[in-house]
C-alpha cells in the first residue's frame, strides 16, 4: 500500500470536514485520533503489528480526563471506574495506578479489579441479582461497600455476613424518583423499567432493618440517575437529590452519613455536532453541595463518590478494520469491513452510530465524498457501523476506524457471533503500543466444546 494519508472525516447529511483545528472552532476534543494517528501511531502499522480488526486504548488520553474531571471535583468528593465500561486489566490496572478506586457489578468483575491492583478497600459493588456466591466473594474480599438492591437481598447479604462472622459496610440503592426517571426517558430514551433499587418505603425500611442490624453497617444511599449526560445542571440536580434524599434516610433510620454515592452517568459528544459535558460548571454545582454538606455537622464527614466509566475511557479508544469488499447498490456505495458489530455491539443496540475516519490511499489528492454505509461481514441486517456517512469511499485494503468506542465496546458485543477471530485489545502509552488481549481464534473456542 502507498503512503497512508487519513481522509477526511465522515459526516451524516453533509460535506467532510477536516482534522484541521480552524479559527473561532472550539478546541480539539481529547481522544485517540490526532493528526491522522491514532494515539500518535500509523494506523497501518498498528493493523500489520496486531492483525485487524483490534481495539486501541490510548492511556494519554484517560489521564487527560481523569485529570480534567479531578480538576473540578471539591474536596470530599471521589471517583470509583466503574469497570464495567472496558473491563480490559492494562485499563483497570492503569486508573488504579492513578488512585482510582472501582466499582464492580459482578464476581468477576471483583476478580478483575483484585488483579489489576485495585484495593480492596476502594472497591464498591452495585448491580441488581447479585448471586449468593457473588456476595462471599465480596464479603470476603472486604470491599469498601456493597450496594443492597432490595429488601431479599439485603437479608441475603445479612445471612452471609453473619455465617463470615464480619459486620459489612452497605449502600442502599434508591430506585430513581419519577421526576428522575422521566429526565432518564428524556436523555436516554428508558427509565430503567424498575429492576434497579428500591421505592421510597423499602428504601427506608432497609435503612431502619440496616441500622440494627449486628452484621450490616449502612454507611448511606447509591442512586444512578441516566446515562451519557452532557448536561452539567442535570447531572448536578441528581447528584444534590441524591445527597438530600441520603441525609433524610439516614437521620430517620438513626445512621451517621458517611458516603453518598451518586453512579456514573457523565457523558461525552458522539456526533460531530455533540456538545462536550461543561466541567466548570458541574464543578461549580459540586463545590455548593459540599458547602451544605459542611454546614451540617451531621453531614460533615460523608463522603460523595462518582462512579464514572464512559467519561474516563470512551474518547480514548479506536476499533480498527480494514476494508474487505466495496460495491455500488443501486448508486448507493457500501464497504464491508473485516469487523463489525459482534465486536463493536453499540451502533446496532442503542442506535448510537460512531465517528468513522479512514485511513488509506484511495481518492488521490481530492477524493469525492459520497454517502457510505460501512457495515461487516456479519449476516445480518443489524450489522451496519454507520449509513450513509459522507466522505470519500474507502478501497478495499484500506483502513477503517469507528471512534469513542473505549467504553461500552468490545464488552458490551457478541464475539461468538458468526465464529469470527475476537480483536487484539491493545493500549498505547507514550508512542508506544503493547498488546493487552490477544486476538482468540475460533479454533481455541472450538477445543472448549464437547459433543456429548
Ligand atoms: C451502578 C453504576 N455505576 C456506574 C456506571 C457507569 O456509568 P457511565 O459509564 O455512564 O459513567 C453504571 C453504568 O451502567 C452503573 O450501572
Amino acid at each position: 500500500m502507498s503512503a497512508l494519508r487519513a481522509s477526511a472525516p465522515a459526516t451524516r447529511g453533509r460535506p467532510a470536514a477536516t482534522d484541521a483545528p480552524r479559527r473561532g472552532r472550539p478546541p480539539a476534543r481529547n481522544e485517540i485520533l490526532r493528526a491522522g494517528r491514532l494515539g500518535g501511531l500509523e494506523p497501518e502499522n498498528l493493523a500489520r503489528r496486531f492483525g485487524t480488526p483490534l481495539y486501541a486504548y490510548d492511556l494519554g488520553v484517560v489521564d487527560r480526563q481523569v485529570a480534567a474531571l479531578r480538576a473540578v471535583l471539591p474536596p470530599g468528593f471521589e471517583l470509583a471506574y466503574a469497570v464495567k465500561a472496558n473491563p480490559a486489566l492494562a485499563v483497570v490496572r492503569h486508573l488504579a495506578r492513578r488512585g482510582l478506586g472501582a466499582d464492580v457489578a459482578s464476581g468477576g468483575e471483583i476478580e478483575a479489579a483484585l488483579r489489576a491492583g485495585v484495593s480492596p478497600a476502594t472497591i464498591v459493588m452495585t448491580g441488581p441479582g447479585k448471586r449468593d456466591d457473588e456476595l462471599v466473594l465480596a464479603v470476603r474480599t472486604g470491599l469498601r461497600a456493597i450496594t443492597v438492591e432490595s429488601l431479599g437481598e439485603l437479608e441475603r447479604l445479612e445471612r452471609v455476613a453473619a455465617r463470615e462472622g464480619r459486620v459489612v459496610p452497605i449502600l442502599l440503592r434508591a430506585a430513581v424518583s419519577p421526576e428522575v426517571a422521566l429526565e432518564r426517558v428524556r436523555l436516554v430514551g428508558d427509565d430503567g423499567a424498575g429492576k434497579f433499587g428500591m421505592a421510597d418505603d423499602d428504601l427506608r425500611l432497609a435503612a431502619r432493618r440496616a441500622a440494627r442490624s449486628a452484621h450490616l453497617e449502612p454507611l448511606g444511599i447509591h442512586a444512578f440517575g441516566a446515562s451519557n449526560v452532557v448536561d452539567a445542571e442535570a447531572l448536578a440536580r441528581h447528584v444534590e437529590r441524591t445527597v438530600e434524599r441520603a441525609r433524610a434516610v439516614a437521620a430517620e433510620a438513626g445512621f451517621t452519613l458517611r458516603l453518598v454515592d451518586a453512579g456514573g452517568g457523565l457523558g461525552i459528544p458522539y456526533e460531530p455536532e455533540d456538545r462536550e459535558l461543561d466541567l466548570a460548571a458541574l464543578g461549580r454545582r459540586l463545590r455548593s453541595i459540599r458547602n451544605r454538606l459542611e454546614g451540617d455537622a451531621t453531614t460533615r464527614d460523608a463522603r460523595v463518590l462518582l462512579e464514572p466509566g464512559r467519561f474516563l475511557v470512551g474518547p480514548a479508544g479506536a476499533y480498527l478494520a480494514r476494508v474487505v469488499d466495496r460495491k455500488s447498490v443501486d448508486g448507493a456505495h457500501v464497504v464491508i469491513l473485516d469487523g463489525g458489530i459482534h465486536h463493536l455491539l453499540r451502533p446496532a443496540l442503542v442506535g448510537q452510530e460512531h465517528r468513522i475516519r479512514t485511513f488509506g490511499s484511495n481518492g488521490g489528492p481530492r477524493p469525492k465524498a459520497f454517502p457510505v454505509t460501512v457495515a461487516g461481514p456479519l449476516c445480518s441486517g443489524l450489522d451496519v457501523l454507520t449509513s450513509q456517512a459522507v466522505m470519500p469511499p474507502p478501497a478495499i485494503g484500506d483502513l477503517v476506524a469507528a471512534l469513542d468506542v473505549g467504553a461500552y465496546g468490545f464488552t458490551e458485543s457478541m464475539p461468538f457471533f458468526l465464529s469470527h477471530p475476537t480483536p487484539a485489545e491493545v493500549v498505547i502509552s507514550d508512542g508506544e503500543a503493547r498488546l493487552a488481549r490477544r486476538r482468540i481464534e475460533p479454533r481455541e473456542w472450538l477445543a472448549m466444546q464437547e459433543v456429548p
